[in-house]
């Protein structure tokens, strides 16, 4: 048995796109979710049992009640993002309301109330996965609740939300190349820790949205929903039934079903073009040519000459050209339609390291401002002291 301790399927189905999830072909949109959790936990005691021999990170068992409190009743306004299976809430936690933990500003994720079998199973492989893993570049679980139907989990906040928004919104300013390319190194270094991890993992679900950032634009992957144990012995890959999100899943993996480390530096390579272009992995609201970036892109790398022409115009040519043909190069090899052809993803965080610009540190009290955008349309602006 693999790292997620627990009789789960194989297989894992959820098809995405970047923004918002959608269901799979061969799913019957009006058929109601089937209640069948059975082999599932239904209690934190049930739970715990499951983590028992991967459990590295202690976990806070949280009532539904208590979530009522941190979340202002699951307020409307504090919704920072929804997809897949439920809704993520901004929430704190108060001085004195549990013990072990400080207060805190968390991010509350709360699975669909319909509790179907596919949602219950993803939120185990999150509780599982990151109730073992810890790194830097990986978003810090909390804590989750297990009590009715609820099936919530309780994360560390990250102020500036997911890469996605902060990529392509229209209110706030565009991301310098500095932060982009110390964007992709983050994202990297969490994808390499996965891989070479004692128990390899596939994280699978590799896009902007999946992709948070702190104060200082840590990035660190969350959403492990759809994370699956690596090959293990001789077996060069995981047979699974589906696609991860449309536009980022590579293409043997929607052709074959066989998952391998490799499907996640495809991924890799789409976010890496879009932090490059500035354009979402499809885009309806394109030319017909060019609503599939990598489409579109593919043939323009590979020609030096043409490289400039696709980065992202709201750069305004603010960056060093000899990295941005480097990190042009390297979206372009993770692209390739030959898996075995890929880098490694410890290969990738060699060639970004020496892409980093230093920017200057903020002095030691400065503030900065930091303006969340949320999916209500919402904007939040708040000053956040860095260290
Ligand atoms: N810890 C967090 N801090 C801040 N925002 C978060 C956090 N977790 C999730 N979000 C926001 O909620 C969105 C959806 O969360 P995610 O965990 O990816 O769930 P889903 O399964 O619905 O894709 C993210 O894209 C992000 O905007
Ligand atoms: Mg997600």
């Amino acid at each position: 048995m693999g790292n997620c301790g627990c009789k789960l399927n194989p297989f894992i189905y959820k098809v995405s796109s970047n923004t918002k999830s959608v269901r799979a072909k061969n799913e019957n949109p009006t058929e109601k979710p089937r209640k069948d959790n059975s082999g599932l936990p239904s209690n934190p005691e049930e739970v715990e049992y499951l983590r028992r021999s991967t459990a590295t990170n202690p976990l806070i068992v949280f009532s539904f009640e208590e979530l009522k409190v941190i979340t202002g009743n699951f307020r409307q306004d504090y919704m920072l993002g929804g997809g897949g299976f439920g809704s993520v809430y901004k929430g704190f936690v108060y001085e004195d309301m549990k013990e072990g933990i400080e207060p805190i500003p968390v991010a509350v994720k709360v699975h669909d109330g319909d509790n179907s079998h596919q949602g219950h199973r993803e939120w185990l492989a999150e509780v599982i996965f990151l109730g073992q893993l810890s790194h830097p570049n990986l978003v810090k679980l909390i804590g989750y609740c297990c009590e009715d139907d609820h099936r919530v989990l309780i994360y560390e906040y990250m102020a500036r939300g997911s890469v996605e928004n902060n990529l392509f919104s229209r209110v706030l300013l565009p991301l310098p190349w500095s932060i982009r390319m110390k964007i992709a190194f983050g994202a990297a270094k969490g994808l390499a820790f996965l891989h070479e991890a004692e128990k390899p993992v596939i994280y699978r679900d590799f896009k902007t949205s999946n992709i948070l950032l702190d104060p200082d634009y840590n990035a660190k992957l969350s959403d492990f929903g759809l994370a699956k144990d690596g090959p293990v012995g001789d077996k060069s890959h995981v047979s699974t039934r589906i696609m991860g999100t449309y536009g980022y899943a590579a293409p043997e993996y929607i052709m074959t079903g066989h998952l391998t480390p490799r499907s996640d530096v495809y991924s890799f390579g789409v976010v890496l073009l879009e932090l490059l272009t500035g354009r979402k992995c499809l885009d309806k609201s394109r030319p017909a040519r060019e609503q599939n970036l990598t489409d579109w892109a593919i043939p323009l790398l590979r020609e030096k000459t043409k490289i400039l022409n696709i980065i992202d115009p709201r750069l305004q040519g603010d960056y060093p050209i000899k990295a941005v043909h480097k990190a042009a190069m390297l979206s372009y090899h993770c692209l390739n339609r030959n898996p075995k052809a890929r880098p490694l993803m410890r290969d990738i965080v060699d060639s970004l390291e020496p892409l980093q610009v230093p920017f200057e540190e903020p002095g030691e009290k400065s503030l900065v401002t930091v303006i969340s955008e949320y999916s209500n349309g919402l904007v939040e602006r708040k000053d956040t002291q860095l260290r």
